[in-house]
């Protein structure tokens, strides 16, 4: 099963499951209120006397009933975990133009200084004609990156191949990403994402924006860009190429990776890896190019 299809499976999965609860509500319902309302008509019982708290309570539960049939048939369906990430993508993205308006503003005003590669027109087309822009990524099925500015599994065959492919070439992160990993990787060139126009970090490259970024690997056949969420959310813009790795469970995450349009990214390889002593999780490599 791919990618798609195991999301697909799995929103219908938990869409049958809320469903089924309603109707067990439903069912339980029908039978109390039932049972309730039989309980007024006993004459001469104690209920059937003052049978205003019986319907009161009825008609609170119907209500309940109510409020639950909006969440599993209205709520879920319209306002499901893709509304609020395609919503949260959104925010950060005016978030990030905003920023990018103040800096050009200060950088007109002269408070900031202008960035050499914003001189150039149309910085993205001078890549040479054969760099391949690369984001490097492992997403749980819900595109899951990781939570509280850590990873959220351990797959040493994937931690391998991020070695293998990158080793020898450029590595471009947000400032949160190089701060979880702590250091700069072994023979490879990290570049650091920040708008801390001082920060510093020894044995690493520091840029204010992802173009300087790239302007400073520009010399790279394969600079990789390796995240996290606010960065790939800009970077898939221009990237060229994509190497992911799916892991085929679903995760509690405070970041995600944007929605892959297939209509742009073309798949080249997939490999599926099972679970095994060492990895918990079925898994996937998954290259992708531009078409
Ligand atoms: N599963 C994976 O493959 C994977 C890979 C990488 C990371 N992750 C996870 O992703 C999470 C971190 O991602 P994140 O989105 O919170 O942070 P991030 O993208 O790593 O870094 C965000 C920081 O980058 C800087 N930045 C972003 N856009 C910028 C721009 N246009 N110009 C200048 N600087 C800019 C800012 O640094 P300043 O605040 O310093 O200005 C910002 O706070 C962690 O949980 C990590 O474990 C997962």
């Amino acid at each position: 099963m791919n990618n798609t299809s195991h999301q697909q499976y799995e929103k219908a999965r938990k869409r049958i499951h809320q469903k089924k609860r309603f109707y067990v509500h439903f069912i339980l319902f029908i039978i109390g209120a039932s049972i309730l309302f039989g309980l007024t008509l006993i004459k001469g019982f104690n209920i059937s006397n003052s049978p205003i708290y019986i319907y009161i309570l009825i008609v609170i539960w119907f209500v309940l009933l109510l409020l639950h049939f909006i969440k599993a048939f209205i709520t879920t369906k319209f306002f499901d975990d893709e509304w609020e990430r395609i919503q949260t993508q959104k925010l950060l993205q005016k978030h990030d133009e905003k920023i990018v308006k103040l800096e050009k503003k200060l950088q007109k005003e002269g408070v900031l200084p202008t960035p050499t590669s914003q001189k150039k027109k149309g910085f993205f087309a001078q890549f040479k004609k054969d760099q391949k822009v690369t984001l490097i990524a492992a997403l749980g099925t819900n595109n899951e990156l990781g939570k509280d500015n850590d990873l959220i599994w351990h797959l040493p065959k994937d931690l391998k191949r991020f070695k293998s492919l990158t080793t020898g070439h450029h590595i471009i992160m947000g400032r949160k990403t190089f701060e979880s990993i702590g250091k700069p990787l072994p023979n490879r060139t990290t570049v650091i994402i920040t708008r801390d126009v001082n920060y510093k970090f020894e044995g690493c490259l520091v840029a204010n924006s992802l173009e300087q970024a790239l302007d400073l690997a520009k010399k790279d056949e394969t600079p990789f860009i390796i995240g996290g969420a606010q960065i790939y959310n800009q970077a898939l813009k221009t990237a060229t190429n994509l190497e992911i790795t799916y892991v085929h469970h679903e995760f509690e995450a405070d970041v995600f990776f944007p929605k892959i349009d297939l209509t742009i990214w073309e798949e080249t390889a997939r490999e599926l890896h099972k679970a095994d002593e060492k990895h918990a999780y079925d898994y996937s490599f998954v290259s992708y190019k531009r078409k």
